[in-house]
């Protein structure tokens, strides 16, 4: 069966090693497992995101970043997210329409609510079946890293509207997210997924 699972959180959460150690195990049970991100899942889309992250794109106008982001979001749902769930295949996502909103939205302050009705515009409205919003504290995540994207420099105050968004979003829908504490040992968020995603799964 198709199931669309996501992982949100701030820069250098743990994000990827979670999706790949979640994608793993989805093929060892079975499953054909689309693995991909937001953004630059596509060939447009790696054009973008080389704009949109490149630190040396400079300052863009919050409204036209967000412009960008929507763009790739759309070729993404069309190109890679929908024909893998048409053909039955577990998608696992690294970042997806929360993203847009918590720093597009929250981060650059613009409406949060304006930018999310773009984004689910952007993807036609394709839901996740679950987000796992794994949340660590902005000096644990992208205070931790040294060669920081155009996104990973935008400061320590965007960062942590980010993190306050993220757990916004979560708290105000909490059946289709799993939020947990970004550092804890990595197995042990791992199996933390795994239950999720099992149950949601049925009999794999
Ligand atoms: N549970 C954890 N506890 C401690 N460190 C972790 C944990 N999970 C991942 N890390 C480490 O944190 C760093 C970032 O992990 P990862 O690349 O998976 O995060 P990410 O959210 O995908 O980051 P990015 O935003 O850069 O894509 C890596 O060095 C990784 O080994
Ligand atoms: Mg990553």
């Amino acid at each position: 069966m198709s199931l669309f699972i996501v992982f949100e959180g701030g820069d250098g959460a743990g994000k990827s090693t979670q999706a790949g150690l979640l994608a793993d195990w989805l093929e060892g049970v079975g499953c054909t497992v689309t693995r991909t991100f937001q953004p630059g899942h596509s060939r447009i889309g790696a054009v973008l995101r080389q704009l949109l992250l490149d630190p040396a794109s400079g300052p863009l106008s919050p409204r036209a970043e967000a412009l960008l982001y929507a763009a790739d979001k759309a070729q993404h749902a069309d190109e890679v997210i929908r024909p893998a769930l048409a053909r039955g295949e577990v998608v696992v996502s690294d970042r997806y329409v929360d993203s847009m909103i918590a720093y597009q939205g929250a981060g650059r302050r613009l409406d949060p609510d304006e930018v999310a009705k773009l984004a689910w515009w952007a993807v036609g409205a394709l839901p996740p079946d679950l987000t796992v919003l794994l949340d660590a504290a902005v000096e644990d995540g992208v205070g931790a890293k040294t060669d920081r994207d155009r996104l990973e420099q935008a400061g320590e105050a965007f960062h942590e509207r980010v993190r306050s968004f993220f757990l916004a979003l979560a708290a105000a829908a909490p059946e289709r997210y799993l939020v947990l504490p970004a550092r804890r040992p990595v197995a042990e968020l791992a199996a933390a997924v795994r239950t999720q995603v099992a149950a949601r799964l049925g009999a794999p």
